[in-house]
């Protein structure tokens, strides 16, 4: 039980990472707040992991104030914050040539980079104010440290949220805040599933292993990098992506 009594607000909670996420962090003691746009998957979490251990909130990341008002929430209902998880997040994309900046770019920024923002500047003023250490892990992807296909937005934001992560490192350790990225390679979320299995079965021959990552094997690196046996693991990018980027 190696965050037990620990609070953790984890976006994205009802997507495939997320959710493995907060079974594990449920499991190892945590209380968690389970922070989705879709607030029924959201719920449906909850009701798997028990309602003493977890609440369901909507959120959409790509809104400072209801990333700030997620945060007041976790303190509302747990007390305090101890971790935050910025894993909410969209994919996809287009040839660059094609791009309408509108529709290709923007979005795509707001949701997958601003949000990580937001959630590291809501949850450290949160740590700042209790006085006490903080956690903060973000979510980028292989995509965040080299180019691929249809990923000019995509890769901009994940790369973004690992500058974000050695920032905020940087001006927060003073406080006894830790920030760390992690790369995931080709998780088995419904994120990749809905690109279908021809590319399902690529994404897993680009791996080491030849399979797909399963969302728990992130949920375990989550857990490990939230507890404080990863104590000087601070500013840093944690891959996850079984061999992609070797
Ligand atoms: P998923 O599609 O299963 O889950 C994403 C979740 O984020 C969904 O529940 C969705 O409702 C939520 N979400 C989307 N926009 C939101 C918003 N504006 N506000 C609040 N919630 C919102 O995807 P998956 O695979 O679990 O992805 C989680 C994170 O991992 C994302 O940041 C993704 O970019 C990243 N990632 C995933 C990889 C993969 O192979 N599945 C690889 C590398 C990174």
């Amino acid at each position: 039980m190696r965050l037990n009594g620990k609070v953790v607000i984890v976006t994205g909670g009802a997507g495939g990472i997320g959710r493995a996420t907060v079974r594990k962090l449920v499991a190892e003691g945590a209380r968690v707040v389970v922070a989705d746009l879709a607030l029924d998957q959201a719920q449906a979490v909850v009701d798997e992991v028990g309602a003493d251990a977890a609440i369901a909130e909507r959120v959409d990341v790509s809104v400072f104030a209801e990333v700030e008002a997620l945060v007041a929430r976790a303190v509302e209902a747990f007390g305090r914050l101890d971790v935050m998880f910025n894993n909410a997040g969209i994919a996809g994309g287009r040839p660059l040539l094609e791009h309408d900046p509108e529709r290709d770019y923007f979005p795509m920024i707001r949701i997958d980079q601003d949000s990580v923002y937001f959630g590291i500047l809501a949850a450290a003023r949160q740590f700042v104010a209790q006085g006490s250490p903080g956690v903060i892990i973000s979510t980028s992807s292989i995509y965040g440290e080299s180019a691929a296909e249809n990923a000019f937005a995509y890769g901009a934001a994940k790369a973004a949220v690992i500058s974000f992560t050695r920032s905020a490192a940087y001006e927060l350790g003073p406080h006894g805040i830790r920030a760390v990225a992690i790369t995931p390679g080709r998780v088995n979320t419904p994120m990749i599933q809905r690109l279908g299995p021809e590319l399902g079965s690529l994404f897993a021959e680009q791996q080491a292993s030849g399979r797909l990552t399963e969302p728990e094997e992130i949920a375990d690196t989550v857990a490990f990098l939230a507890s404080d046996e990863a104590s000087a693991i601070n500013g840093t990018v944690v891959h996850v992506d079984d061999g992609y980027s070797v």
